[in-house]
């Protein structure tokens, strides 16, 4: 029997190849992201971060492998039913509808869910992010970049998620904004939900991660808890390391 504590695997990518056309852009990717916790997978541009997540996710194209969550395999499934059994993705740049209002775009978030359930997880989405009550009637496209990016995250938490996949969430934001969404990450993390992070800040990733995969050309070069690991530095030796090895 699973249990909902931090050692069951919440969603399991196994040997996940994926791509564009002819090009397999990532190869035999395998990763698990954890209850309560988050996965960072870190890589260079073009690394295939962005297409593991776009798979996982139902809308990149999978060539072969698995992805299970809870133990159920959802490699099959559409977006929306990945969306509707508990899969969220805040994509790379942010993608609210510049012309709705903050509260059209959240219902948008909750579009797998009836209306009751819409109407209350917008009144969560409030809670959470005080700001973008504040603004719920206004359109998005006028909102700062940190508080889109707060945006998009709260419409991705809408249909209350176990998994929240997040593409570089704090590209082009101020440092004191970039702290506020790690802040976000944590507390989302906190509430049990598992968390697979890209992100290009890597001691920032690293300060919050559970687990770190490295890609390299699409493939994994490393993956492991970051118990007993302290610092990038640390991982880059290790990475280089297996490299040369
Ligand atoms: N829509 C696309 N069509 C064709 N090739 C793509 C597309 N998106 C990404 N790629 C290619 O796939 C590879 C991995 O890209 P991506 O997953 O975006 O990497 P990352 O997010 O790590 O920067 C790159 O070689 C990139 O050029
Ligand atoms: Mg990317």
């Amino acid at each position: 029997m699973r249990t909902n504590d931090a050692s069951s695997t919440l969603l399991e990518v196994k040997d996940l190849s994926a791509g564009y056309r002819d090009l397999l852009a990532v190869r035999d990717v395998c990763l698990s992201v954890h209850p309560g916790e988050v996965t960072v997978l870190l890589g260079r541009n073009g690394a295939g971060k962005s297409t593991v997540l776009l798979t996982i996710a139902g809308l990149a194209k999978r060539a072969s492998g698995q992805i299970l969550l809870d133990g159920a395999d959802i490699t099959s499934l559409s977006p929306y039913a990945r969306n509707g059994s508990g899969i969220s993705l805040v994509p790379e740049n942010k993608r609210v509808f510049r012309r709705r209002t903050v509260e059209e775009n959240l219902a948008i978030g909750g579009y797998v869910l009836t209306r009751g359930e819409r109407r209350a997880a917008i009144q969560n989405a409030y809670e959470r992010f005080p700001a973008l009550h504040a603004k719920r009637h206004d359109a998005a496209g006028g909102l700062s970049g940190g508080q889109q990016q707060m945006l998009s995250i709260a419409q991705a938490l809408m249909p209350g998620p176990r998994v929240i996949m997040l593409d570089e969430p704090t590209a082009g934001l101020a440092p004191a904004i970039v702290n506020d969404v790690l802040e976000i990450l944590v507390s989302i993390q906190a509430e049990g939900i598992g968390v697979l992070l890209v992100e290009q800040l890597v001691d920032q990733a690293l300060s919050v991660a559970d687990h770190v995969v490295l890609l390299d050309h699409g493939r994994v070069q490393y993956n492991a808890s970051t118990d007993g690991l302290h610092d990038f530095e640390q991982l880059r030796n290790i990475y280089l390391g297996k490299q040369s090895g």
